[in-house]
């Protein structure tokens, strides 16, 4: 990109979202996992800005807080201490570039669906024309609440006439403003300072800019004017209340849905997934209805997540298969391994190859080696398991004393027999056995057999003296 194409975005995020009725500043209220803010800013750093600053005011604190953890320096903020409206708010998000002299992309911070390609599109049809405001324009049958576009009788824009300004005609316009801009530096620190707040909301008005900018165009000649760029309604929408937040989140899975699948990756059913922006899935994944997949969640080729499963920053191998109703946070399913149904991988499970976990067990901090399993019902808390391990039903690592935790070893090759207890720290050593229903407290060297439970003793007869006592203890009761 040469200098002269150089773009500075400006977001503006001031406002407070009264219709959200939240404690939060609408635009840190997430969106697939995200801020809402980080949507917009997203596609300006995409489409290639030189800068990017977000103009806050209600809530700064909380937003600019959001805005350096996920940025840092990259994204800078300026503060509009009091909401005068959208123009003098960008006059403030322009204080900060002074001397810039290319485009500013002006948008707003709900601005969820917009697109970098859109940004980019909009720039250049404002080269092309050598416009001194572009903005991108698109229909709605209804256009209520949104400024609509007047154009005069051959078809120029004049100028956006907000809502609450319109009359009864101007309302019934179809054709609205959906709030997207690239504005030529020195046509806007002119005529920024021109704005009056003569309208029903008694602010200043960023869209008055559309008619000063119609005026220069006819004085001026070739030069400045106003360039419309029609656009598709589905990238335009913002939020403005819960349902809207809802809507933008249904219409942003979708996209990345559709993106997944083109791409190779079989979902069964795309309007049933929730696939956060930073997961990434390879071709010939399968991802089953009602699955979430969050943060940096990986999926490797050929693996597949069946109905119901959440996964959250978790990296699944090759051919993995993961049964219905997991949940995953922070783990590795190494390739060919088998999870499920009902599991939960808890932070720091590390399943190497071909290993099987199954329902109604519990991993946390804990590594499995090549070919182990674990098949029912058991607690699996800072183990370092090896290879060909079998962990019997009912397993129940004990690595916990109130308060610290202590890690169970089982080497390769070991085995556990059902409903065992294993006292942390402890080692169960290579090939060694475990008894069902021990309780183990010393290490078991290799090869052994370790029984930790109380011997049994069969009593001949004494079973029906029992009940012969038990039944006559009844009918005396039942004479009192
Ligand atoms: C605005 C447009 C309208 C357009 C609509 C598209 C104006 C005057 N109107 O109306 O033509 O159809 O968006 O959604 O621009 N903000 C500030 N500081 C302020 C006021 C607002 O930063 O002083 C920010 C808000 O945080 C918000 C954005 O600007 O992100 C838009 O403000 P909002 O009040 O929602 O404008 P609309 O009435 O929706
Ligand atoms: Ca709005």
């Amino acid at each position: 990109m040469s200098a002269g194409e150089d773009f500075v975005a400006l977001v503006l995020a001031a406002g407070q979202g009264k219709r959200m009725r939240s404690r939060l500043p609408k635009v840190v209220h997430p969106l697939l996992g995200r801020p809402m803010l980080c949507y917009p800013v997203d596609a300006a750093l995409a489409a290639g800005a030189s800068q990017v600053v977000c103009v806050i005011g209600h809530g700064a604190d909380e937003v600019s807080r959001v805005l350096a953890q996920r940025y840092g320096e990259r994204v800078r903020t300026a503060l509009q201490a009091e909401q005068r409206g959208t123009g003098d708010a960008a006059r403030c998000g322009q204080a900060l570039v002074p001397e810039f002299q290319g485009y500013l992309v002006i948008l707003y911070g709900d601005s969820a669906l917009i697109t970098s390609h859109a940004l980019r599109s909009l720039l250049d049809h404002a080269r092309a024309e050598s416009a001194a405001v572009a903005l991108l324009t698109s229909t709605l049958s209804d256009a209520t609440g949104y400024g609509r576009i007047i154009r005069d009788a051959h078809g120029a824009i004049t100028r956006i006439q907000e809502q609450k300004d319109c009359s009864q005609a101007e309302a019934a316009i179809q054709e609205f403003n959906p709030g997207v801009y690239a504005i030529r530096a020195s046509f806007f620190r002119d005529a920024i300072t021109r704005l009056t707040p003569n309208n029903a909301q008694g602010e200043l008005y960023l869209t008055d800019l559309v008619a000063l900018a119609a005026e220069s165009g006819k004085s001026a000649g070739a030069s400045g004017g106003v360039a419309g760029l029609p656009w598709d309604v589905a990238e335009l929408h913002g939020v403005n209340d819960r349902e809207e937040l809802a809507e933008r989140e249904k219409d942003l899975a979708l996209r990345i849905a559709r993106e997944h699948m083109e791409r190779g990756v079989t979902l069964r059913d795309p309007a049933r997934v929730r696939i956060e922006p930073g997961v990434t899935i390879e071709p010939d994944a399968v991802i089953g209805v009602d699955v979430e997949l969050r943060g940096t969640t990986h999926i490797a080729t050929g693996a597949t997540i069946d109905v119901g499963c959440v996964l959250i920053d978790t990296d699944v191998g090759e051919g993995a298969q993961l049964l219905p109703y997991c949940v995953s946070t922070q783990s590795v399913i190494g390739g060919g391994s088998r999870v499920g149904p009902f599991s939960h991988l808890r932070p720091g499970s590390e399943l190497d190859r071909d290993v099987h976990i199954g329902n109604f067990v519990e991993t946390k901090a804990t590594k499995v080696g090549q070919g182990s399993k674990a098949n029912h019902l058991a607690y699996l808390g800072n183990g370092v398991i090896g290879r060909g391990v079998n962990v019997g039903a009912g397993t129940i690592f004990c690595n916990y004393d109130g308060y610290n935790k202590f890690t169970t070893t089982l080497e390769d090759g070991s085995f556990i027999g059902s409903d065992s207890q294993l006292i942390a720290p402890v080692t169960i050593g290579k090939n060694a056995y475990v008894g069902t229903g021990s309780t183990i407290s010393q290490d078991v060297p290799e090869d052994a057999l370790a029984i930790g439970r109380a011997r049994q003793v069969n009593k001949p007869g004494l079973g029906a003296k029992l009940r012969a006592r038990l039944k006559a203890m009844k009918e005396a009761a039942k004479k009192k």
